[in-house]
């Protein structure tokens, strides 16, 4: 689906027709990939401005494929590119503004607030919920899509996903964060409900989830 895209590549003589992404480029654990920390970007090309809305395509088919969730933001790694890009949804609450945010080279600059334990999931890790805990403010410093630094200060739910897609530029997922906690697990069910795991079957012993 979508648009159909002309791109040349740059080996001689040669261009490719790509298709924009879809949720199938979207990679899932287990891939190791996804614990590897991604390349800094060096100058803000129309290849990485295309990655960009590619990460936002693949987004939003993910969420048309998803009932009960939105696709609120995705890292680069996530479509199995190793770049410091995360593209961030501009609004939350209303499923019918399908625009985004691009963050290049992200960095949180300070952690402030309060730590506060909330749910999370991720298209990386697909059904699963946890209750992880995160500042409740920080500050971030990027480049946007014209190659400018910018600088936000963010709180409440936005907050949260920045830390915990900056975290993906640095090869972690929110598992990680929740490692030992069995109380902290959730499933997704068919009917949208989060249901407890059962932790030692589901994900202390599911070597997909750790390797
Ligand atoms: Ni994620």
């Amino acid at each position: 689906m979508g648009l159909l895209t002309v791109n040349y590549c740059n080996l001689l003589f040669s261009s490719v027709i790509l298709v924009e992404m879809t949720k199938d480029d979207i990679i899932s654990l287990p891939n190791d990939h996804l614990r590897q920390r991604s390349k800094k970007v060096g100058v803000v090309s129309d290849a990485v401005r295309k990655l960009a809305e590619d990460m936002q395509a693949a987004t939003l088919d993910w969420e048309d494929s998803r009932e009960h969730e939105v696709g609120v933001a995705l890292a680069g790694v996530q479509v199995d590119e190793l770049t410091r890009i995360v593209v961030i949804r501009q609004d939350f609450d209303d499923k019918t503004n399908r625009n985004f945010n691009v963050f290049i080279n992200p960095e949180i600059t300070k952690f402030e607030g309060e730590i506060n334990e909330d749910f999370e999931g991720c298209l990386s890790i697909p059904d699963v919920y946890g209750k992880v805990p995160r500042y409740s403010k920080v500050r971030v410093r990027a480049l946007n899509l014209q190659g400018k630094q910018v600088r936000i200060k963010a709180e409440g739910f936005l907050a949260r996903v920045f830390q915990h897609e900056i975290d993906h530029t640095n090869g972690k997922v929110f598992i990680d964060h929740i490692k030992d906690k069995p109380e902290a697990y959730f499933r997704l069910e068919a009917d949208g409900s989060l249901t407890p795991l059962d932790y030692e079957k589901n994900i202390a012993n599911n070597a997909a989830l750790w390797e």
